[in-house]
């Protein structure tokens, strides 16, 4: 096998290919039909070098990757870990009746009689991060976050640090190997005094306990984590040698006697009745325990039931999540603020009378936009029941119209922007109002610099968001290139040099510059997203390298398509599967901007954006880099698929033919394309001739 530093882009993309539909079918053979083909280090290995071959080409990554979202690829910074067992999550069931289905599942599953008792164990479902944790010979070796269930971040030094995780396991009979798996989280109390430290220090301030333990775990610094009171309780296990227990009872004793610590909420319930009450007793006592819990965790009991219960996907047959309807809570809307985003979106944001929902404390909630201000007739002065789900910003779901002040009026959006005064504009059809000011927007120029810098687009180390607001209201950055120029701005005749202004060092000023250096280099996937164009997004700035693969090519196409919507250009970008007549328009709007003209000529002096290289085998397709037109009714496939087939080939597919047309694919009742086709000597390929090329 060649080593993944040596594969050349071509082979890569070949063999991510491969594995994806390797890995997949193993996946299948495994979980579908119990019937594996591989052994699980086989497996593995195969999982890692899809990996391992990601990490080194991140453009390459399949949409079918085997490793799932873009996102769960571990972090930088840390070691990778591949899970010996992976790391599975639960399904969900929000009431009664479901969890009487699931008990009924597994009746079915075991042919169990409707009298058959069915021990099941009732646990907290911690609201925290999970971790799994490996002992060999009953010593502490390594621990890792979830990650994508398959691979995680090596967290090692962090747990170390946590004194409720055991470092040896006491006594003889220690198993050879065991992975102990669990949720670290920050104790309500801890996370309130954090909070308040934080406040003195001027440091970052956590919405709740998981987002502190969060990022209390996954510092660099290991000292950092030290200094956070994390805790941890334990629940189940990955990869165990020589343990024996025959229920998870007895496992969760075993794991008492070791020294880890396991939530005293747990509960033994002998059938669904019983599951059922623990959860209306946990959920009553909620507010009093000092962690958050967002619901609770059914297990069954006996291992060897849920060895024969087994899997679905990537959740166990045997266990559930029965999560707590979303926390509710009424408090009264001081005020309605007007947020103005990158491209200039007014998002209306209620002030909030400050009010504890579910230990977290809420100040803001978003009201998305003025249809949805007037469904609900939110007005300022207001009593309003919010709620918040999980991590998600928390929202009005009504207000108490018997509360309402006698003097309120129906709230209305300003019809001038609040940060520029610019006009608010909206486009028929759309629900957003826009600031109409463009880059003479403060609020939207910000916003656009902040995501140019962002983790997904340029990845600058050190130049946050406060960072860009500072350095746009001093006037060093203005625009995008400006940040490529701010060395030489800072060696200027600045008056105070960064190194000496506050919150910066000789230290931290030089990495930043060292950061901007080594961006100066770009791939054009993430040029393009950088850009900040509305409605592109990381998958669409693919999308346009993968046809437009240069700068240059790519800014000539818009610029032509820009001339006419009837012309050539503008109908082979709206007609590039994925992209359409709408998003055709913002591109090309952007482009008939001059500032952004000036913006990319600007930034061209400064980078170099390297071109994009194809990620199919389409240099080898017949159909690589041509232009394609189908016309007619195709019989075997949709046009849709058709035009997908073949620009997965490197194909560009046009809406009429022209002279510039290579291929006319043609269809029953073709009718004047097929003639005009003709009429140019175009090579006319029929549906047969079609498949025989995409299925070669
Ligand atoms: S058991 C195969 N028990 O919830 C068994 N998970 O939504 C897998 N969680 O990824 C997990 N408390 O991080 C289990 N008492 C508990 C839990 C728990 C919290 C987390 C865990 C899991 C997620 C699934």
């Amino acid at each position: 096998m060649i080593p993944v530093t040596a594969l050349t882009v071509d082979q890569a993309a070949e063999e991510l290919a491969h594995l994806a539909t390797e890995i997949a079918r193993h996946d299948a053979l495994y979980h579908g039909k119990d019937a594996p083909e591989i052994s699980d280090g086989d497996y593995d290995a195969l999982v890692r070098r899809n990996r391992d071959i990601e990490a080194r080409f991140p453009d390459l990554i399949r949409e079918d990757s085997p490793s799932g979202r873009v996102g769960a690829v571990p972090a930088d910074g840390f070691d990778n870990v591949t899970h010996a067992v992976p790391m599975l999550s639960l399904g969900n069931v929000f009431d009664d009746d479901e969890a009487r289905e699931f008990d009924q599942k597994i009746r079915r599953f075991l042919s169990l009689d409707a009298e058959d008792p069915i021990a099941y164990v009732a646990e907290p479902k911690i609201d925290g991060l999970s971790f799994s944790a490996r002992y060999e010979g009953g010593r502490f070796v390594r621990a890792a976050t979830r990650g994508d269930g398959a691979t995680g971040e090596d967290i090692t030094a962090n747990m170390m640090t946590i004194t409720a995780l055991p470092k040896t396991l006491p006594g003889k009979d220690v198993p050879a190997v065991l992975e102990v798996r669990g949720e670290v989280y920050m104790g309500k109390a801890d996370f309130r005094a954090l909070n308040a430290r934080q406040v003195e220090r001027g440091g970052k301030i956590f919405a709740n306990p998981r987002n502190a333990a969060a990022g209390s775990l996954r510092q660099l610094d290991s000292k950092i984590t030290a200094e956070r009171a994390l805790s941890l309780f334990a629940y189940s296990w990955g990869e165990v040698e020589g343990l024996e227990m025959a229920t998870h009872h007895e496992f969760l004793e075993r794991l008492r006697g070791w020294g880890f610590p396991v939530t005293p909420e747990t509960r033994a319930c002998e059938g669904v009745d019983a599951l059922i009450e623990a959860t209306a007793d946990l959920a009553l006592k909620r507010a009093d325990l000092d962690y958050d819990i967002d619901g609770v965790v059914y297990k069954v009991d006996r291992i060897d039931w849920q060895k024969r219960l087994g899997f679905v996907s990537r959740a166990p047959r045997w266990a559930i999540a029965r999560k707590f309807p979303a926390e509710k809570a009424q408090t009264r809307i001081n005020a309605i603020h007007v947020q103005v985003g990158r491209t200039g979106v007014l998002t209306p944001v209620a002030e909030l009378e400050p009010v504890t929902v579910g230990g977290v404390v809420v100040s803001r909630a978003t009201l998305h936009n003025q249809d949805e201000i007037d469904r609900k007739d939110i007005r300022v002065g207001d009593m309003v029941t919010i709620q918040r789900a999980g991590d998600v910003i928390p929202q009005v779901v009504e207000v108490l119209l018997d509360h309402r002040p006698g003097d309120s009026t129906p709230y209305a959006m300003p019809d001038r922007c609040p940060v520029c005064g610019a006009h608010v504009v909206q486009q028929e059809g759309e629900v957003a109002r826009r600031c109409s000011g463009g880059l003479t927007c403060a609020a939207q120029a910000v916003e656009r610099l902040k995501h140019f810098v962002s983790r997904d687009a340029f990845d600058i180390e050190g130049l946050g968001g406060k960072h860009i607001e500072a350095f746009y209201e001093r006037g060093e950055i203005r625009a995008p290139a400006d940040i490529f120029r701010l060395k030489e701005t800072d060696e200027g005749n600045d008056l105070i040099k960064l190194r000496n202004r506050e919150g910066w060092g000789a230290k931290s000023a030089e990495n930043l510059f060292k950061a901007i250096d080594d961006r100066r280099t770009i791939p054009l996937p993430r040029f393009i997203y950088a850009l900040g164009i509305r409605q592109v997004g990381q998958a669409t700035a693919r999308l346009l390298a993968e046809h437009y693969p240069s700068l240059s090519s790519w800014r000539a196409a818009m610029e032509a398509a820009g001339e006419s919507e009837e012309n050539e250009a503008f109908t082979a970008l709206k007609n590039i599967n994925g992209i359409g007549p709408s998003m055709a328009r913002d591109l090309v709007a952007f482009f008939a901007e001059t500032h952004n003209q000036e913006a990319l000529d600007a930034l061209g002096t400064h980078l170099t954006v390297t071109d994009f290289e194809r990620v199919t085998t389409a240099e080898s397709s017949p159909l690589s880099g041509k232009t394609v037109v189908f016309t007619g009714t195709l019989e075997t496939m949709s046009r849709g698929e058709a035009k997908a087939r073949a620009q997965a080939l490197g194909a560009k597919v046009a809406g009429s033919v022209s002279a510039k047309t290579d291929y006319v694919v043609v269809g029953a009742d073709a009718g004047s394309k097929e003639k005009k086709a003709r009429d140019l000597g175009l090579a006319i390929l029929t549906e047969q001739d079609f498949k025989e090329i995409i299925d070669a």
